[in-house]
């Protein structure tokens, strides 16, 4: 009896680690391939995805560029860091009231970038405070994010 429940035992385990690495190897043949795509020539068109999600889907601007007299966005200085304007409906001891810079996006490495828009969480740990949104964006979308901003001119420091 002790025999045969070891043999079947050992038997899962082989299935499992067979089950495990083939896993793995499927996995490696789908990555290699969307790599290639995704890395060398596409960093024109990652810039290009960043610079479309940041303007027109994100709208990034509206909180981290400055605003002239009449209200507008100061073309200017896009995107390097403002005030905000907004105010919680109900008292929040927790509202951030500078959006920070982030052309040339020099206060960040890519994982900070990542974390943030991908998780909400800060370089401290910290969930980034309203009214800066807790994105929960896909990671090709942060890269091209970050790929855009990074291609703006200007390396502010956090
Ligand atoms: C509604 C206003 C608003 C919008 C829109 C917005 N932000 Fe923010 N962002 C803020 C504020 C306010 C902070 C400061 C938050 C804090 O103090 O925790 C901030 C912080 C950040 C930080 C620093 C986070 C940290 O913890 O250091 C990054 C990076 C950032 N935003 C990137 C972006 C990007 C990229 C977009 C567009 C995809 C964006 N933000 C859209 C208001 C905004």
């Amino acid at each position: 009896m002790r025999a045969s429940h070891r043999f079947v035992f050992g038997l899962l385990i082989f299935l499992a680690a067979g089950i495990g690495a083939s896993r793995l190897l499927s996995r490696e043949s789908l990555a290699a391939p969307a790599q290639k795509s995704s890395v060398a020539p596409a960093t024109q068109s990652m810039v290009d995805r960043g610079r479309y999600l940041v303007e027109n889907v994100a709208m990034c601007e509206e909180c981290h560029t400055p605003r002239d007299a009449n209200g507008d966005l100061d073309e200017s200085r896009r995107l390097q860091g403002a005030p905000i304007w907004i105010l919680p409906v109900h008292p929040n001891p927790n509202w951030g009231m500078n959006a920070p810079p982030l052309a040339g996006f020099g206060g960040y490495t890519d994982e900070q970038g990542q974390e943030i828009l991908e998780k909400g969480v800060g370089p401290n740990g910290l969930a980034v405070r309203q009214p800066m949104h807790i994105y929960h964006m896909n990671h090709a979308d942060a890269q091209a994010i970050i790929a855009y901003l990074r291609s703006l001119p200007g390396t502010y420091p956090h």
